[in-house]
């Protein structure tokens, strides 16, 4: 059967294009940086995140949606010129038999709303092009910013459970509730900013990706 692919969802202020291999080493360094992967099982050696790069490949071609890379323009350098540079990912990965919704944002560019910005786009591209009935989220219970994240995204906390012997609670919104849920939140529109002090002294830092 041919997969009909829907084109990534529009964001105020990221990018969101279909990953290649050759983000390779972009999502390496991501997923190697332990202040990202803390409620995510740890880092990941680089060989195991190119594989997870494959299989996300994979997801793409079998199911017409996947993960996305995101990309934001960033004041940074002497000069202080605008770049772009890889943000993070995010996107909707079938888990368990639904399309579950997943965000990463470079740590040098949390706490400026991108988050959550990157996860109402995925939700809008859900309910929208896509025509996915149903959102589901898993978080750690201890990980108060992606649950902060989820709320003004506008997901419900279903119920607890547990997820490689860690507590995790369950999220969700259908495509019917979800217009009236984030229905309230404003658009972010403040310019993006490197953060000065990386939130972790072992962040990896921000890469410019290159050329294609
Ligand atoms: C979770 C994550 C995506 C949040 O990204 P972000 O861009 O910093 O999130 P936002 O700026 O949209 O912030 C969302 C909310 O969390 C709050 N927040 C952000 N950083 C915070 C911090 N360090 N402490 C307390 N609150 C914080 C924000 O203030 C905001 O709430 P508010 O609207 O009430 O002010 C980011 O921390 C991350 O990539 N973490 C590693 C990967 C991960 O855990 N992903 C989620 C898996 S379930």
């Amino acid at each position: 059967m041919k997969i009909r692919e829907s084109p990534p969802p529009i964001a105020p202020r990221l990018t969101l294009r279909r990953p290649t291999s050759d983000d390779a080493p972009e999502v390496a360094g991501l997923l190697g940086d332990g202040s990202v992967m803390r409620f995510l099982g740890g880092a990941v050696p680089p060989d195991r995140a190119v594989r997870r790069l494959q299989n996300d490949l994979d997801h793409w071609r079998r199911h017409g949606y996947g993960l996305l890379v995101l990309e934001a323009a960033v004041r940074m350098g002497d000069d202080g010129a605008e770049r772009q540079v890889f943000a993070g990912l995010a996107g909707l990965q079938i888990f368990e038999g639904d399309p579950d919704l997943s965000y990463v944002i470079a740590p040098p560019l949390w706490g400026q709303g991108l988050g959550t910005e990157a996860a109402v786009a995925c939700l809008k591209w859900a309910f929208g092009p896509l025509g996915l009935p149903l959102v589901r989220a898993v978080v750690h219970r201890r990980h108060t910013v992606s649950q902060r994240v989820l709320d003004k995204a506008g997901m419900r906390y279903m119920s607890d459970r547990s997820m490689w012997g860690q507590p995790h609670m369950r999220y969700a919104v259908t495509a019917y509730e979800w217009p009236a849920r984030v229905g309230l939140l404003a658009p972010a529109t403040k310019p993006i900013s490197i953060l000065r002090a990386a939130p972790d002294p072992g962040a990896a830092p921000l890469r410019t990706p290159q050329p294609r």
